[in-house]
């Protein structure tokens, strides 16, 4: 058996930790700040996927893990921080299932000798309640090529979780920010869905937001279409009327939003590389101006 402890047993680590307890080859621990009492897994047929996962809910009393999945949100990584220590020795592996591009700039400073593995997450889901989570479409994480990514594909073997490995990550992983670059931002600051992209001035800011991320994204490797804003926006406008976005549901809830890993990163890359994002920035101070105060939590 595989020691696995799960930090951030929201909705994408709840599908994780369930679906690698179901392969049976994975001793999984969940380490939680309240009890969550079992994971109930919807999937999008309606089928239901239960597991009682052994819970903890005091950081000193862990030890390292062969594998820690770190799926807080990128803004609660300081907070998971002395979960990180006591779970992390020479030969662990924490493979950080967050959005964005600084995984592994976020992470290593907290995990000692443990390897980073960044991941791009696809995977769409809500914890509806503690422990409860309802997943839309197939779940699906890219990592990068090489023996760490090859081994957490081997590991998520049957789990029902899709993994990939690329040799190309820093392509992936701006593909995914270029989105989320608009969708999180323009739905949260305006509190409205999806639909929101079908007015011309909001999808012409949509498609400067996605314009300078792609700009970034290229000057740092990434090989990104250069029509890519047009085809965000044509996404994002065909996308279904209920839907928003998690910095939305968060915004709605009163939480911290995670718009510092998104257009705060792609500011920071684009400052280092001279490439100038006015879009970003204003709404990254808009972001911050209306979240609530951090406390990494
Ligand atoms: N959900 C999606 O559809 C989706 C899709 C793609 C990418 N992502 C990305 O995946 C990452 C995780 O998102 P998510 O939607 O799963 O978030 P989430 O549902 O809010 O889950 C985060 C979990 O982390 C826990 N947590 C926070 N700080 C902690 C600490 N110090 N110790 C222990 N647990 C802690 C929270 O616990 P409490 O319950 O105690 O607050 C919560 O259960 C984010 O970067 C997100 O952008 C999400």
């Amino acid at each position: 058996m595989t020691r696995v402890a799960v930090v951030g047993v929201g909705a994408v680590g709840g599908v994780v930790a369930a679906g690698l307890m179901s392969t049976g080859r994975a001793d999984v621990t969940a380490c939680v700040r309240s009890p969550l009492g079992g994971l109930r897994i919807v999937r999008p047929d309606g089928s239901a996927l239960e597991t009682s996962v052994p819970e903890v809910a005091d950081s000193s009393a862990v030890s390292p893990a062969e594998w820690v999945v770190l799926a807080t949100k990128a803004h609660q990584t300081a907070g998971a921080g002395p979960w990180l220590r006591r779970l992390c020795g020479a030969g662990t592996r924490v493979v950080v299932l967050q959005n964005g591009v600084e995984h592994v700039e976020r992470v290593a400073p907290l995990v000692g000798a443990a390897r980073v593995l960044p991941a791009v997450v696809e995977i769409s889901a809500e914890s509806q309640r503690r422990g409860h989570v309802r997943l839309f479409g197939r779940p699906r994480l890219t990592v990068p090529s090489g023996d760490d990514g090859a081994d957490f594909a081997a590991l998520c073997q049957g789990s029902g979780i899709e993994v990939t490995s690329t040799g190309d990550f820093v392509t992936a992983a701006w593909a995914k920010l270029c989105l989320n670059a608009a969708n999180g931002a323009v739905t949260a600051l305006t509190m409205q869905r999806m639909p929101v992209f079908a007015g011309p001035r909001i999808a012409r800011l949509g498609r400067a937001l996605v314009e300078e991320a792609r700009q970034v994204a290229s000057a740092s490797g990434a090989r990104l279409p250069e029509d890519l804003a047009d085809q965000v926006v044509a996404r994002l406008r065909a996308m279904p009327p209920e839907s928003g976005s998690s910095m939305l549901w968060d915004r709605l809830a009163g939480r911290e939003m995670e718009y510092d890993a998104r257009n705060g990163a792609v500011v920071r890359a684009g400052a280092r590389l001279g490439i100038p994002t006015p879009y970003n920035e204003t709404v990254t101070a808009l972001l911050e101006a209306v979240s609530p105060p951090g406390n990494g939590s």
